[in-house]
């Protein structure tokens, strides 16, 4: 039973194999046979540390192994980007900047400040020591400059970071938020992939979970302004401090309280599982808590497992008062918690939040209240989560600043809105206007029409090649551009263009010194 558990355990927590193997191959964790034989004679030819160009390899491998055409054909262009990355083209990129405008309006709405900070850091600030899963999924590398680097799996850190390297220098409290591409070696499933990007907010200097409210009633307003209810998403909320009130009590010590939580957070994730999967395909098997799957880190932790089985079971009370039974009278975690969601009451979002004593996180920095957004049908992976982190500053050196705040990521809601039919749909290119010349003497005239609309805000696409007039207007109608500007040479002689409105198919004629009152009418239009 025990193997069985391990392997589960390593498919639900870990992934230093697969980490390992990354290391081992690179970036994009694949090594595809013809660019292997490549990358082996290149280093053979250069060696490890050879300076020369991938293009020079290639032209020195090609010219050793046969004729240049069939080596091309061998060594073709994987089209698709490295595995659990995204291309973006027109498409994709104006749902995602929609998304991004949802992210910043809310933002906005709530009196955030955008930052952003380099995708690119030290790995030191992600060596935690906790045993945590986003430790161990860090793209990171030597550089040539021998710095061990990591590309970064949050914003968090970083956010840590900029905020001491100011040293007191920012007004407290602040509000801030970002949207960073993070990176992290994950498993692949369904809204999990290897680049994501997190809408970031954060507030500094707050103790109150005044902070918290105000950033799950934010996350909220986004969920209602892009047409999803309370019975579509819940958010989970919980306190770290149950954990640490129940360490204190069993005599714990302070500083196994990080690791305790990723620990637990581990368990929940493989009782879950069980729940889940195994009791579903086995009903007969009675599994209650697998603790043999985080035996040896329970060990290495010098934890009883007792400890363990008294925090699984305060972790599966249901409300607040049944937990608030078992933990002491005067717990500072309840008092919090219970005006956590009088707050949300306030704020008119009651409906949407839910006590729940098994959400941990598996971050290690938390202290205090922490919470996950989640769909309510179960299908999906959590969709945000955050919570509360007075002491990260202080891990780095720093002055103790209290923090909380959230990520969420782009993946899973997208899933979501699809799946709910509230995407928007995000047809055309946004061109107000086609400016095609009918025959190339009349090029540069065409050139002053589009800057003359270009300078009245019009978004206008010069037609840069010599094309049939047919064409043009199969262009301009499969961009859903609003308008066809003509310029003839007949039109031309007399001053003027002819310009076809798309959407009714009339076509008329207008002085070119008109051209700017012409474009302010239809503006107003
Ligand atoms: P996190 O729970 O690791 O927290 O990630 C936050 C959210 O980012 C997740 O709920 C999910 O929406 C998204 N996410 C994470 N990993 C992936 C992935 N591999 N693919 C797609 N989406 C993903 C943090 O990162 C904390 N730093 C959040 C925070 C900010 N806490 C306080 N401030």
């Amino acid at each position: 039973m025990r193997s069985r558990y391990a392997a589960i355990l390593s498919i639900v927590c870990s992934r230093r194999i697969a980490v390992s193997a990354f290391q081992a191959v690179g970036s994009n964790g694949r090594i595809h046979e013809s660019s292997k034989s490549i990358a082996t004679t290149s280093s053979r030819l250069f060696g490890e540390n050879g300076r020369s160009s991938a293009a020079v390899a290639d032209k020195d491998l090609l010219s050793k192994t046969g004729s240049e055409k069939n080596n091309r054909a061998k060594v073709a262009l994987d089209t698709n980007p490295p595995k659990g990355t995204r291309d973006f083209y027109p498409p994709d990129m104006r749902l995602r900047t929609w998304l991004f405008n949802q992210w910043r309006d809310v933002a906005a709405l709530y009196g955030f400040s955008e930052y952003d900070a380099p995708v690119l850091e030290s790995e030191s600030l992600y060596t935690r020591k906790a045993g945590e899963e986003v430790t161990q999924q860090l793209y990171n590398f030597v550089d040539k400059g021998d710095r061990a680097v990591a590309l970064r799996p949050e914003m968090t850190p970083s956010l840590a970071r900029m905020v001491m390297a100011k040293k007191g220098g920012l007004n407290l409290p602040l509000k801030w938020f970002s949207i960073p591409q993070c990176w992290r070696y994950e498993r692949m499933t369904r809204g999990r992939r290897r680049e994501h990007f997190q809408w970031n907010m954060d507030i500094w200097g707050v103790n109150g979970i005044e902070a918290e409210a105000e950033l799950l009633s934010a996350m909220v307003t986004f969920f209602k302004n892009v047409g999803l209810t309370s019975e579509d998403v819940g958010i989970k909320l919980n306190s770290r401090g149950v954990i640490g009130e129940v360490l204190t009590e069993l005599g714990v010590p302070e500083e196994k309280f990080a690791a305790t939580c990723v620990l637990v957070d581990k368990l929940e994730k493989v009782r879950r599982y069980f729940t889940d999967v195994i009791c579903c395909r086995h009903s007969q098997e009675k599994f209650k808590v697998p603790i043999a799957a985080i035996q040896g880190e329970l060990e290495e932790l010098g934890l009883e497992t007792s400890t363990i089985e008294k925090l699984t079971d305060v972790l599966t009370n249901t409300s607040i008062e049944s937990i608030s039974a078992v933990l002491p009278k005067d717990s500072v975690a309840v008092k919090e918690l219970t005006q956590l969601f009088e707050l949300c009451k306030a704020y008119g979002i009651e409906d949407w939040v839910m006590f729940d004593a098994s959400v941990v996180r598996g971050l290690a920095y938390y202290t205090g209240v922490v919470f996950e957004a989640f769909d309510r049908k179960g299908v999906l992976r959590a969709i945000a989560g955050g919570g509360r982190y007075d002491k990260l500053l202080e891990t780095f050196g720093g002055d103790p600043t209290p923090a909380a705040g959230f990520g969420f990521g782009d993946a899973v809601i997208v899933e979501l809105l699809k799946e709910r039919d509230v995407l928007p749909t995000f047809e055309g290119s946004g061109y107000d206007t086609v400016v095609f010349a009918m025959n190339s003497d009349l090029y540069g005239v065409a050139i002053n029409v589009a800057s003359t609309l270009r300078a009245e805000g019009q978004s206008v696409d010069l037609i840069l090649e010599a094309k049939k007039t047919k064409w043009v207007f199969k262009h301009a109608s499969r961009n859903e551009a609003k308008h066809c500007v003509i310029v003839a040479g007949n039109e031309y002689e007399n001053g003027e263009v002819s310009i076809k409105d798309l959407s009714i198919g009339e076509q008329k004629t207008v002085k070119i010194d008109a051209l700017s009152d012409w474009a302010k009418d239809v503006s107003q239009k």
